[in-house]
């Protein structure tokens, strides 16, 4: 099990045993943490999944891939650890991850 820490918009913080090789965007809407839609369910093709990873965090979560990158243009407010959580999958390395959630999605 891996910990991760969600922020929500309002400072609200969810804390959360996560699976490894479940992605952050399903241990956010399983715990139902606000501000994460997900309308395309993890398909890489809406960009309301949308997370700003904490800067501490960045270099072990790794930077998108070329499509995630295409479809970050689509989000709201995009900052330089921006990720769509349903392209971060849960492992070991991420045990105590931080990501908050944007003031709201695409
Ligand atoms: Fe649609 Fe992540 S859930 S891009």
């Amino acid at each position: 099990m891996t910990k991760i820490t969600y922020i929500a918009a309002d400072g609200g913080r969810f804390e959360v045993e996560a699976d490894n090789g479940s992605t952050v965007m399903e241990n956010a809407v399983r715990n139902a943490v606000p501000g994460i839609e997900a309308e395309c369910g993890g398909a890489c093709a809406c960009a309301t999944c949308h997370v700003y990873v904490d800067p501490e965090w960045a270099d072990k979560v790794g930077e998108p891939e070329p499509m995630e990158e295409d479809m970050l243009d689509f989000a709201f407010d995009v900052q330089p650890t921006s990720r769509l959580s349903c392209q971060i999958i849960v492992r070991d390395e991420l045990d105590g991850l931080v990501v908050r959630v944007p003031e709201r999605q695409a």
